[in-house]
């Protein structure tokens, strides 16, 4: 029995090795609650008064669902500034006019007035789905214009009419910032061009903090990347910025990023002479209706942004867009030390989440901390709902200037986390949503590990609402999916779990060998005693 009992402790050992590694990352404070400061890379440049700063979005609506605007920014006053385009395949290119926009800005920290470049947006809508466009954006029209930067169109919606079938791919991040751990998030998601149909940015683009110029010095940083690939960006705490001479705030973040101009569905939250900023819009693409709502505007019953939310998700069609995700900048759920108590998070979750778990909203994304976690499905914060339950996602880990926060809270009765949480870290990385069909989607997270992007993260997660729907037995369904959370806190993944049961019938046929050994021995005994007795009579 001794040997077996060995074998058995050594499995377990086994197991333990198999499961811990934790990676440090290289700019971690060991037991840093307050992380430094990581340097901004300023990126060398010399105005000569032409287009910078080029960056994209899309604008899908019902009568142009290939929608697309091309931002961009000059010191270059320009009343003719627009953008060439051509489709793949097409011999004639096209003009689109630009809208032209400044802001000054009042701050402490600029020192006094800063006054922005001109800032130009234009909104292309004649054009396909599903295509690679050719665009150059220019101060001053004239012939011959050689279109050097490209934009791929994502397939028709399914929205507007599209296959709510497709599948699609989304980069999904927050808190960028611009230091090396941007870049290398940045450079991460420049790999996965051609491969997703847009980023998605959950607030705190850019940490200019007052200081405007390192706004540009962001979109010239990260142009290369933004002239590529869509961005959807949503206001976080750092976009405030509040003017100290008449108190607006939100001024740059709203005059650089249109980022759905049409505002069809009513979105809003700031209106400069015509511009919609969107502080909450939303928009389809692929088989998802994806909302951005903000944390940092008035979000109660009766106000402007709740009553928006709940048209917006009242007026959804489950069978032409059956994935809704919604994104904000403050998570809901949370078991890092940092940020505990904010009432962006825990006040908007009351009242929001009984709105959105009605709804049945599949996934949120949030950011803010600066690290990941990802949460179990849940309409509160004691169980997993796998049927009804919205699967939360914080990835405010994109590289900001402040450091990563990799301090945990502990769980309930000794767990090491709360039983909602799934999966946490504190590195730097960005996600992949891949939309697979209607029913089933993959998560996958990447952090940023010594130039690599390394998986640690991966999870499918069921759109129940369109799995119900092709399924016969809906009530058998609703019965067996939703569980009281005490079992899912216990994460056993598959090679350790293998190596444990192999190790442990091991042991068991070691013991049973033994035991049969043992009496085959004392059979021979009792046998050769009987016979010495018989032969001493
Ligand atoms: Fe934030």
């Amino acid at each position: 029995m001794k040997s077996a009992a060995v074998v058995f402790v050594f499995s377990l050992a086994l197991v333990g090795l198999a499961s811990c590694g934790q990676y440090v990352p290289n700019n971690w404070q060991s037991g840093g609650q307050d992380p430094a400061e990581v340097e901004v890379v300023e990126l060398p440049f010399e105005d000569d008064g032409g287009v910078q700063q080029v960056h994209i979005t899309l604008a899908p609506h019902t009568s142009a669902p290939g929608a697309v605007v091309v931002s961009f920014a000059s010191s270059t006053k320009a009343e003719e500034a627009g953008v060439y385009y051509r489709e793949e395949g097409v011999g004639q290119a096209s003009f689109a006019q630009a809208r032209m926009t400044q802001y000054n800005h009042t701050t402490f920290q600029n020192d006094g007035t800063y006054t922005s470049p001109y800032l130009y947006h234009a909104l292309i809508e004649e054009v396909s789905t599903n295509i690679t466009v050719f665009y150059e954006p220019v101060l001053t029209q004239e012939q011959g214009v050689t279109l050097s930067r490209s934009l791929r169109v994502p397939p028709l919606a399914s929205a507007f009419g599209g296959d709510p079938e497709q599948e699609m791919k989304l980069a999904m991040v927050g808190d960028i910032g611009q230091t090396s751990n941007s870049v290398q998030t940045m450079d991460h998601i420049t790999q996965e061009l051609g491969d997703v149909a847009a980023m998605v940015v959950m607030g705190d683009l850019s940490y200019a903090d007052n200081i405007d110029a390192r706004w540009d010095n962001w979109g010239r940083l990260f142009e290369p990347v933004l002239d590529k690939i869509p961005l959807f960006g949503l206001p976080g705490n750092h976009e405030i910025e509040t003017d100290q001479e008449d108190g607006v705030s939100f001024r740059p973040y709203a005059h650089r990023f249109q980022n759905m101009p049409t505002c069809d569905n009513g979105c809003g939250g700031f209106d400069n002479k015509g511009w919609k900023a969107n502080m909450w819009y939303s928009y389809n693409i692929g088989s998802a209706h994806i909302i951005h709502v903000s944390s940092y505007h008035k979000y109660e019953a009766g106000s402007p942004q709740y009553m928006w939310l709940d048209r917006d998700l009242s007026s959804l069609d489950r069978t032409k867009t059956p994935w809704v995700i919604v994104n904000l900048h403050a998570p809901w759920y949370n078991s890092n030390v940092a940020h505990q108590g904010e009432f962006q998070s825990y006040a908007i979750r009351r009242e929001w989440q009984p709105l959105l778990c009605q709804h049945r909203v599949n996934m949120m994304f949030a950011g803010h901390v600066h690290s990941y976690e990802r949460v179990f499905p849940t309409c509160d914060n004691s169980t997993v709902d796998y049927h009804r339950g919205i699967t939360y996602v914080n990835i405010g880990d994109g590289g900001n200037r402040e450091g990563l926060y990799n301090n945990w809270l502990p769980g309930e009765n000794g767990r090491a986390g709360p039983i909602w949480s799934a999966f946490r870290e504190g590195s730097y990385g960005h996600g992949v949503l891949h939309i697979m069909n209607s029913t089933h989607a993959f998560w996958k997270w990447h952090r940023n590990n010594d130039g690599d992007k390394v998986t640690r993260d991966t999870t499918y997660i069921v759109n129940e609402v369109a799995w119900e729907a092709k399924r016969d037995d809906k009530e058998t369904v609703k019965e067996s999916t939703t569980f009281v959370n005490n079992f899912f806190d216990v994460q056993i993944s598959f090679i350790p779990f293998f190596i444990l049961v192999a190790l442990l019938c091991y042991s068991i046929a070691i013991t049973v060998l033994y035991k049969k050994r043992n009496a085959a021995a004392k059979r021979d005994y009792e046998s050769l005693t009987e016979m010495s007795v018989t032969n001493k009579l």
